[in-house]
């Protein structure tokens, strides 16, 4: 493995660590913040002392984007406090170099290497540098976290990848991939955490029954290796007594979160109403008081040229939407007039 090769991506390793400060700081705490993390082999070595300075420098920089900076060395708490230069800076103990493994941040030998890691602000691993030289390193974390920043403030990339595809190749999807489509729906919010969604996998012989009972505009469906059922009942969540039934809410939620996991996995999943529910809910056992909400087609990305015309001009055209004004008033509700259509 190359030394400086970014090797950690996705949720940061979580820590509880002294300070040198007193008590003890997690890293769960600082979510909501951007985390400099800072890596180093041994407080008050020329080098730390000229990144300590750089870092303390650009601290109101730092500062005014988010982002709270920690140093973590294999020090005692009370000698990192006497490098503590003026504050602003968060200095950890990690005596037994346990965070700095789970960093992979250590060498055989038993060295704590000087890396930086930049965690946004849900707690992933952004960015990485191993082994950089000092002199201009804190600048550059500080470029890198104003892009990063940036690029935050825009629409999540994958919201804006997700699309109702239909062409599908027809290759099998591991049932551990659509288990984790299923964990990640179960991960959505509910009235009082009622979890109301249930669902269905439908493979095999019983998936060829599901398909049989698609309507004719869904004849694109029947190439997906996996389809799988919501379905759900009013009493398992909220009845207020005005009338407002929660449990289509709370699956519609899970919904949308199997749909940014699948994107994020590269398949599509593609929520469909056209069937029979009757011969859908007998295929898969499904009670008869139960609504079934909706299929969830699964797949892989497959030939536009397998759709119809019609399909294929969707499949390859923009993504087609009102505009926002036609959806969204401030403080008074919207002029019916701009919402046509319901
Ligand atoms: C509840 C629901 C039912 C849908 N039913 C069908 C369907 O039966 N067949 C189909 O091809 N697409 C169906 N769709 C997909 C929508 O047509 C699609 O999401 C919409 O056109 C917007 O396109 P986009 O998701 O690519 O942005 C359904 C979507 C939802 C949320």
């Amino acid at each position: 493995m190359a030394e400086d090769r970014i090797n950690l991506v996705g949720l940061a390793p979580e820590f509880t660590l002294p300070s040198a400060a007193g008590g003890a700081v997690s890293l769960r705490e600082l979510r909501g913040s951007y985390v400099v993390l800072h890596f180093f082999p041994r407080a008050g070595t020329p080098a730390w002392a000229e990144e300590a300075r750089a870092f303390q420098a650009l601290l109101p920089e730092f500062t005014s984007l988010g982002a709270r900076l920690v140093g973590i060395a294999p020090d005692s708490p009370s000698t990192l406090a006497r490098f503590a230069a003026g504050g602003g800076l968060t200095l950890l103990s990690d005596p037994d170099r346990a965070v700095a493994r789970a960093y992979c941040v250590v060498t055989p030998a038993g060295r704590v290497q000087r890396a930086t890691f930049l965690l946004d602000r849900a707690g992933s691993v952004r960015w990485a540098w191993r082994r950089g030289k000092a002199a201009g390193h804190a600048e550059e974390v500080l470029v890198t976290l104003r892009a990063l920043q940036a690029a935050d403030e825009a629409i999540n990339p994958l919201i804006r990848a997700r699309r109702a595809y239909r062409a599908l190749s027809g290759e099998p999807v591991a049932r551990e991939a659509l288990e984790r489509l299923v964990e990640a729906a179960h991960l959505a919010p509910s009235c009082f955490n009622n979890q109301p969604w249930r669902f269905v996998i439908a493979e095999g012989e019983t998936l060829d029954r599901v398909k049989g009972a698609l309507s004719g505009g869904n004849y694109w469906a029947k190439r997906a290796p996996a389809i799988l059922a919501l379905a759900s009942h009013r009493d398992l969540d909220c009845k207020l007594s005005d009338g407002r039934d929660y449990f289509l809410f709370g699956c519609g939620m899970a919904t949308g979160l199997l749909m940014i996991q699948a994107t994020q996995m590269g398949l599509v999943a593609h929520p469909i109403a056209g069937y029979d529910p009757p011969a859908v809910k007998e295929a898969l056992g499904i009670p008869e008081e139960y609504i079934l909400i909706a299929l969830i087609v699964i797949g892989k990305r497959g030939e536009a040229s397998t759709l119809s015309d019609k399909h294929r001009a969707i499949e390859l055209g923009p993504r087609e939407r009102k505009p926002l004004s036609a959806v969204v008033a401030w403080n008074k509700f919207g002029d019916p007039n701009e919402t046509e259509g319901i």
